[in-house]
């Protein structure tokens, strides 16, 4: 990727010799190697020390844009609320990792080739078989998609264009089959292999709850509410499993191995887990009267209000209000989720609470999806599977922008060395 031009800089002083040092800024950051020339006799040369890299660029990119400030998500430069109201996810996951918008005839050849790939080999669902009955769909998925790379393992051959290509169409295309099947899995149900014709949204739902029907036929406002949570889930710039995803690629592994890093990180509650987190939260809570003790608890430090707060929105999370938006579509057709009282009032009362505004914690895209999800009859142990489908496209564009970028290196942070050093080993009897 090319540097953009560097017209400022930045004078330190190093109080500990009185020495001067000039550093570039470029796109308002400094590069922590040129920290290196700031040293003092015989001591390490400056670095700095940022745990969870709270104030730390790992990247440039130029996928997904957000200004948490005022709760603005972009993809590409297209805002989150148009993607959702307008497009749909495959042809948004095109956007992801290419830069631009499809026309007609390249959006057809891909939805083709995405549709085309959504079978998997017959072995794999043996592979699923073999988990125990109450498996989490989670585990399951990020051990398949790992499987993958056995499958295909000329995938290492990523950086020719061709092959590289045709694992992020695999990958796009089959995790939908590998997310229903662990469902499916996990009901006992038999597993129900794709439907070509459908659209990706019809047939992930069709797999995951056709039964004994000739054709499966989805609600179509049940089919829009899921392309528009598969939209808002797609990206989301250098979060957690992102940072997976490009830290285990930065080694040159294939990609399957790369994403099923990403799947491990999303399975984590403060992350893709929150919203299973936060319908066990709700339940727990059980009715409005239970509200008052709960948010004492959290202002107490003794549990966290799940669902609210993020390491970069420090305003109303845009995903959150869309999908809000969505509950209401989705229960028109379910009839409502009796856990939206509590999870309104809940808002309501966090959002005047002092603790929650001086702290800027709001709610964020995990909080009103469960309700959804749940609505839709998935169990909380899917509500991350349902997540890593689509940020599947998200992951693929990080690190095919992550290999196609000659600034980028093997991830290797320093350390902060702080234990004994060089002692002579002491005998077990002297111990
Ligand atoms: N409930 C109560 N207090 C909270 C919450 C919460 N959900 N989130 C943050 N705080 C408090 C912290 O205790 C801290 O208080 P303090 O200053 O008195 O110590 C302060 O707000 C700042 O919080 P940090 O933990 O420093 O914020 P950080 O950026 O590290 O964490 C995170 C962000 C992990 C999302 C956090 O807000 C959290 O745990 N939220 C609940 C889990 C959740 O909903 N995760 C989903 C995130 S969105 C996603 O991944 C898709």
């Amino acid at each position: 990727m090319t540097e953009g031009p560097t017209t400022d800089t930045l004078t330190v002083r190093d109080n500990r010799t009185g020495t001067e040092y000039e550093i570039a800024i470029t796109d308002g950051h400094i590069r922590a190697a040129d920290l290196k020339q700031i040293s003092i006799e015989g001591g390490d040369p400056l670095a700095t020390y940022d745990p969870g890299f709270v104030n730390t660029a790992a990247c440039r990119s130029a996928v997904t844009y957000i200004d948490g400030d005022a709760g603005v998500l972009e993809y590409r430069g297209y805002p989150i609320e148009q993607l959702a109201e307008n497009s749909t996810y495959l042809e948004v996951a095109y956007l992801l990792l290419n830069g631009e918008l499809p026309n007609s005839a390249q959006l057809d050849t891909w939805v083709h080739e995405v549709t085309n790939h959504t079978f998997v080999h017959e072995n794999m669902k043996n592979l699923m078989h073999a988990f125990r009955y109450n498996a989490h769909p989670m585990g399951m998925l990020q051990s398949s998609v790992s499987a993958m790379s056995t499958f295909y393992p000329e995938a290492i051959n990523f950086t020719d264009p061709e092959v590289r290509q045709l694992q992020i169409t695999r990958m796009i295309a089959k995790v939908p089959t590998l997310g229903a099947w662990a469902f499916r899995h996990s009901q006992g149900k038999p597993y129900v292999y794709p439907d070509n014709d459908l659209s990706y949204a019809e047939n992930f739902l069709a797999m995951l709850f056709k039964m004994s029907e000739p054709k499966y036929e989805a609600d179509p406002r049940l089919v829009k509410a899921l392309e528009v949570l598969f939209i808002l889930h797609a990206d989301h710039e250098q979060n957690c499993s992102a940072n997976a995803v490009r830290s285990v690629g930065s080694s040159g592994v294939d990609p399957y191995s790369a994403v099923a890093a990403g799947i491990g990180a999303l399975y984590g509650p403060l992350h893709g887990g929150a919203n299973e987190a936060v319908l066990r939260m709700l339940r727990r809570i059980k009715t409005t009267d239970n509200i008052g003790d709960f948010i004492e608890g959290v202002k107490a430090g003794k549990e966290k209000l799940m669902g609210f707060g993020h390491r970069v929105y420090k305003n109303y999370d845009p995903r959150a209000k869309i999908i809000k938006k969505a509950t209401d579509e989705v229960f028109e057709v379910t009839g409502k989720n009796p856990l939206l009282d509590i999870a309104t009032e809940l808002e309501k009362i966090a959002l005047e609470d002092e603790y929650f505004v001086k702290r800027k914690l709001y709610p964020n895209v995990d909080f009103y999806s469960g309700l959804i999800y749940e609505a839709l009859q998935f169990p909380p142990e899917m509500f991350t599977v349902l997540f890593a489908i689509p940020r599947t496209s998200g992951w693929l564009a990080q690190w095919q922008e992550m290999v196609g970028d000659s600034d980028q290196k093997i991830a290797r942070p320093k350390q902060v060395y702080i234990g004994e050093r060089t002692r002579d080993y002491v005998p077990m009897n002297q111990r």
